[in-house]
């Protein structure tokens, strides 16, 4: 079945959706994306991915180009008329459509929304799951990348650096040699107390919202939780390591570079996680 895609207004075979060349989304990243799994046809954790789009917006100075319940109800019947069970949901809002010229139009442009969809296994069972490497490449993003924008280019050149080594992700290292997060997940690690590790909020990462439900359920479930940075070299040496993120879901990492981590399987505390999240998954499923 060939895809639908929504683009400002009308639903079109994918293959002939378009943006105007001068769309600012092309011309300066001037946009924002989300990315939603659907487990079951129906969205997972929509209510905090369209909370961060309102946010990522704001930051960006560009007000919502809908009211959240319309964009919901797109969202809903681009689903529908993909007939998308398992996958995910692409939505980008770019600032719209002007002559090139690097100021923000002193009026408000008409926004260009676009919604996507892919069909595509998730992940389905903590003891079959199959371990991944990364490397590790400096972090040369700008200092915002707390805002989910689309200017994606340093992501895209680390994560091509992995593929090139077999990797399945990268890990970006700040200046001070911590792991600020991955090119499109967010970093962990279990530590040599046990605790489960993650790098705190600020501007120097994604708020994933996988992250923040693998953090409440790690708290739930009674795991020692400390959100502090974490050096490489800890990394390597942790009892585990995994990342986030809504493709990944929870994902354990056997090697990080050359180093092996723990006994070069996936960890108990990583499979304990994804377990617990792909109960909270399969409940919002049967819930919404
Ligand atoms: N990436 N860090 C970065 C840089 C990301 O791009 C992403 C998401 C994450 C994980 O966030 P979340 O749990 O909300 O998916 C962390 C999306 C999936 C992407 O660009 O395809």
């Amino acid at each position: 079945m060939s895809r639908i895609a929504y683009v400002n207004g009308r639903y079109v075979p994918q293959a002939a959706a378009a943006l105007n060349v001068e769309d600012r989304g092309t011309q300066f990243a001037d946009g924002v994306y989300e990315v939603m799994a659907v487990v079951g046809g129906r969205l997972i954790d929509e209510v905090p991915h369209l909370d961060r789009l309102r946010r990522s917006l704001a930051e960006i100075e560009m007000r919502p180009s809908m009211a959240a319940g319309a964009l919901r109800a797109i969202l809903r019947e681009t689903i529908a008329r993909n007939r998308l069970v398992d996958g995910i949901v692409y939505l980008q809002i770019n600032r719209g459509v002007a002559p090139r010229a690097h100021a923000f139009p002193a009026q408000d442009l008409a926004p260009s929304t676009v919604i996507t969809v892919k069909h595509m296994g998730l992940p389905r069972d903590p003891d079959t799951v199959a371990g991944v490497a990364v490397i590790t490449q400096p972090d040369i993003r700008w200092k915002r990348v707390d805002v989910k924008t689309v200017g994606l280019l340093a992501n895209c050149m680390a994560k091509s650096r992995a593929t090139e080594a077999g990797a399945y992700e990268a890990w970006l290292v700040d200046g001070d040699g911590d792991v600020t997060e991955g090119s499109s997940t967010n970093a962990w690690i279990v530590d040599r107390d046990g605790s489960v590790v993650t790098r705190p909020l600020g501007n120097d990462i994604l708020p994933g919202i996988t992250r923040a439900s693998v953090l409440a359920l790690a708290r739930g479930h009674g795991f020692t939780v400390v959100e502090r940075p974490f050096t490489v070299a800890e990394a390597k040496s942790a009892r585990e390591a995994f990342l986030t993120g809504t493709t990944a879901f929870v994902k354990p990492i056997v090697r990080i570079d050359d180093a092996v981590i723990g006994n070069g399987h996936p960890g108990l505390a990583t499979r304990a996680l994804l377990g617990h999240y792909l109960d909270y998954v399969a409940g919002q499923g049967a819930a919404a």
